[in-house]
């Protein structure tokens, strides 16, 4: 078989289309983006530095010990014990987004007091006292590489690359009149000091990140459970992704059934996330999220509501009474007089929501099958109704819920069905007109009250919230406070 450069060169593009292809056909976009600014992430450092730091302190130096030489006396022997380290100071740290390769932990400046004793011997003469120790101009440099584990969705970090240096280490013998014998092995001990503590502290960043950071990283939910019918995905569908101002993680962000997950018939959009950063993060809840809750709860036939004439306010100028009603259809009171009716009020069809800059709609198609309560308590029909409500939703959040309020902007009634004789649907537009917001949207607007759990890690507390609608998402941005 012929296989020269050329055909070389043509598998090798025909292996890039397919990967390409693979790529375009398997990408689907996040149905929430999670997004850190620098703001967040210098407050992640902060807060993570605080850790880094008690972990710093609980290095333990080994005991240092060798001979010296002095001239006509001749060979001694000298050690360095009990070091214990006072104080691991870091006052300048930073962590900087890595286009395409992660995050940048530095620190500067950071330096450790050490307390210790030492002791030296020649012959019979012993000499002993404490001393105390200065390391100083410490600079660490660790890389942060973020990750995401396809099978659960939870987000993965390691610590690849670190590096330190050690600028000065001074030694300083307290109250000793020996100063000139430590002059003897003070290099020694400090280039000794040195390297164990350039070492050990790498060995340090890069534990805490595998023993504190990735275990916090895994508290990020994955799927909430939210009720009897549905739970919420906020998997990671990619891996984190780095740019040069923020760090953004790809959520599924979709409801799905507890009793059977399917996927729902509609796809994510893509989201055209701006470039606000005065929030430590952001969500983009774009409009898939709020519609696949729509899609699971409908399909599980939870979307429905029975209301009677006891439920409605006494004030109330609408009865749910065949007089009532009667007076608007002269027929059902004839056929039923002096009865209490019922209205069976379901979602026939997913509730759509749309969101766009000015603000986010719902069409929401509600059956109406209305009753007349029989004297022995059964239920004969009336009639069918398909209401057509375009109605407008006020959002809010609480802490960490998001909260939402229907309010009714338009309503259209079609009869699909009469078990009493033909008559004009219009005669019932303007009770519907009203009882739709005074009666059923506030049962709706209770349960919304509950909200949505957004996808946050453990010990988070969000303030200085703002929410603002964007073509086909929801922004929301807060500070964050870690306690
Ligand atoms: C109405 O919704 C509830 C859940 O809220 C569900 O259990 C019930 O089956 C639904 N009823 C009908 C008739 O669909
Ligand atoms: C209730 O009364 C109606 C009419 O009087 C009758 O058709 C129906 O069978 C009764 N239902 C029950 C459960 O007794
Ligand atoms: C309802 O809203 C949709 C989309 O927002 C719009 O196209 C439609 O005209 C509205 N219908 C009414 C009756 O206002």
């Amino acid at each position: 078989m012929a296989s020269g450069p050329g055909s070389v060169r043509r598998w090798a593009t025909l292996v890039v289309l397919v990967a390409l292809g693979t790529a375009v056909t398997t990408t689907t976009n996040p149905g929430i983006v999670a997004r850190v600014t620098q703001k967040g992430l210098d407050y992640a450092c902060q807060q993570g530095v605080l850790t880094l730091q008690k972990e710093l302190e609980k290095i333990t130096i080994p005991t240092f010990s060798g001979n010296f030489k002095i001239k006509y006396l001749g060979k001694g022997q000298y050690s360095f014990f009990s070091m214990v380290i006072q104080g691991f100071n870091l006052p300048n740290s930073q962590i900087r987004p890595l286009p395409d390769e992660g995050l940048d932990l530095s620190i500067r400046d950071a330096s450790i007091k050490i307390r210790g004793k030492w002791k030296a011997r020649k012959n019979f003469i012993k000499l002993g006292g404490n001393f105390d120790l200065s390391v100083e101009g410490i600079s660490i440099s660790a890389g942060l590489s973020l990750g995401y584990d396809p099978d659960s969705g939870h987000s993965t970090v390691t610590c690849p690359r670190c590096s330190s240096h050690i600028n000065t280490v001074r030694i300083r013998i307290s109250g000793s009149s020996v100063g000139w014998l430590i002059q003897l092995f003070h290099k020694r001990i400090e280039s000794s000091l040195q390297n164990s503590m350039t070492s050990k502290i790498c060995e340090v960043v890069t534990s805490t990140v595998s023993s504190k950071l990735q275990p916090y990283f895994q508290t990020l939910p994955v799927t909430t459970k939210l009720d009897k019918v549905a739970g919420v995905d906020y998997s990671l569908v990619a891996p984190p992704r780095v740019t040069a101002d923020n760090l953004d993680g790809l959520l599924k962000g979709e409801f799905f059934s507890l009793a059977h997950r399917s996927p729902p018939p509609f796809a994510p959009p893509a989201l055209a996330f701006p470039t606000d950063h005065d929030r430590m993060v952001y969500l983009g809840i774009s409009e898939y999220f709020f519609n696949t809750a729509g899609f699971v709860y409908q399909k599980a036939r939870a979307l429905n509501l029975t209301l009677r004439d006891d439920m409605i306010p006494k004030e109330s100028m609408f009865r749910l009474t065949t007089k009532f009603f009667g007076t608007l259809i002269p027929q059902v009171a004839k056929m039923f007089p002096d009865m209490q009716m019922q209205l069976f009020i379901w979602a026939s069809l997913p509730p759509k929501l749309t969101v766009n800059p000015n603000g986010l709609n719902l069409i929401f198609v509600l059956d109406t099958q209305a009753f007349a309560i029989l004297p022995n308590s059964s239920l004969d029909p009336l009639f069918l109704l398909e209401m057509n409500l375009n109605l407008s939703v006020v959002v809010g959040a609480r802490s960490d819920r998001l909260i939402g309020e229907l309010r009714l902007d338009k309503l259209l009634l079609e009869l699909k069905h009469s078990d009493i004789g033909p008559f004009s649907v219009e005669l019932l537009q303007s009770v519907m007109n009203y009882a739709v917001p005074t009666i059923v949207l506030p049962v709706i607007n209770k349960k919304l009250q509950r909200g949505f759990p957004l996808p946050l890690p453990a010990y988070i507390k969000l303030f200085n919230l703002i929410l603002q609608p964007y073509q086909d998402f929801l922004l929301f941005g807060a500070d964050v406070h870690y306690s």
